[in-house]
C-alpha cells in the first residue's frame, strides 16, 4: 500500500515537474521573442532618427557625411579608451545624432553665409537642447540624450548649454566634442577655408586638458592618423561643393 502511494506521488511529481519545466521553457522562448522585438523596435527608432538627421545634412553638401564621420570616430575613440561595448554603442549612436536638434533652427541662421550675430548665436546654441528633447521619449537612449545635450560643453566651463566643467561633462560628450571640432575645422566654410589636417591636430593638442578632454584627444589623434594611413577613404574629407551655399553649423 505504502509503495503504491509512493509510486503514485512520484508519477504526479514527475508529471508536475515536466509541466513546470515545459512552461518555463516556453516562458524563456517568449522572453527571447520579446527581447528580439524590443531590439527591432530600437533599431527602427534609431533608423528613423538617423533619417531625420540625414534629411538635414542632405540639404547641404558642406556638412554631408558629418554625422557619420563624428559617429564613427566617436565609436573608435570610445573603444580605444576601453569603455564597455554598451557604452561604445551608445556613444557611437549619440555621435551620429549629436546635431539632430539643428532641425529646429531656422535656416536663415543655419545657412547664414558668414559669422553669426549675438542674437543668432543665442538661437544656434539651442540645438543641443532641442536634440536632447527630440530623443527624450526613448528611455533606452537616455544616456545618449545626455551626450547630445552636452556635446558643446567645454572642460574649462566655457561651453553650453550648462557650462559644465571637466568630468561633469559625460564622457560620451567629451569624445563627440573632439571628433566634432576636428570635422568642423577640416571643413570649408564660405568665410573660412578648410584648415590642413596638421594644423587642426596641433590645435587639438593645444586644447587638450583645457577645453577638450586630454585622453579623448590623444585617442582621437591616434585613431585619425591610423585611419588616414590605412584606409583610402576613411578620415578623408568629402568633396566640397562649389555652389557657394552656406553651411549648416
Ligand atoms: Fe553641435
Amino acid at each position: 500500500m505504502a509503495a503504491r502511494i509512493d509510486g503514485g506521488s512520484g508519477d504526479e511529481l514527475t508529471g508536475a515537474y515536466r509541466r513546470l519545466n515545459a512552461a518555463y521553457q516556453q516562458t524563456l522562448r517568449y522572453a527571447e521573442d520579446v527581447r528580439r522585438l524590443y531590439q527591432q523596435v530600437q533599431r527602427a527608432i534609431y533608423q528613423s532618427l538617423l533619417g531625420l538627421a540625414n534629411a538635414l545634412e542632405a540639404k547641404d553638401a558642406y556638412t554631408k557625411g558629418h554625422s557619420e564621420r563624428v559617429g564613427a570616430w566617436s565609436r573608435g575613440v570610445a573603444a580605444a579608451l576601453g569603455l564597455s561595448p554598451a557604452d561604445i554603442d551608445m556613444i557611437g549612436r549619440a555621435g551620429l545624432l549629436h546635431d539632430i536638434g539643428k532641425i529646429g533652427i531656422p535656416e536663415a541662421v543655419l545657412r547664414k553665409p558668414g559669422p553669426l550675430e549675438n542674437e543668432e548665436w543665442m538661437v544656434m546654441r539651442n540645438h543641443p537642447l532641442i536634440g536632447a528633447q527630440i530623443v527624450a521619449p526613448f528611455d533606452f537612449f537616455a544616456a545618449g540624450a545626455l551626450m547630445i545635450r552636452h556635446h558643446h560643453e567645454r572642460g574649462d566651463g566655457s561651453g553650453y548649454p550648462d557650462g559644465l566643467v571637466g568630468d561633469e561633462i559625460p564622457i560620451g560628450s567629451r569624445i563627440i566634442a573632439v571628433a566634432d571640432v576636428y570635422d568642423a575645422l577640416t571643413s570649408s566654410r564660405p568665410y573660412r577655408a578648410a584648415l590642413p589636417h596638421a594644423t587642426v591636430i596641433a590645435r587639438l593638442g593645444e586644447a587638450a586638458g583645457r577645453t577638450l578632454d586630454e585622453d579623448a584627444v590623444v585617442a582621437f589623434v591616434d585613431l585619425i592618423q591610423t585611419l588616414s594611413t590605412t584606409g583610402p577613404d576613411v578620415g578623408a574629407r568629402p568633396v566640397q561643393s562649389a555652389t557657394g551655399r552656406p553651411p549648416l553649423r
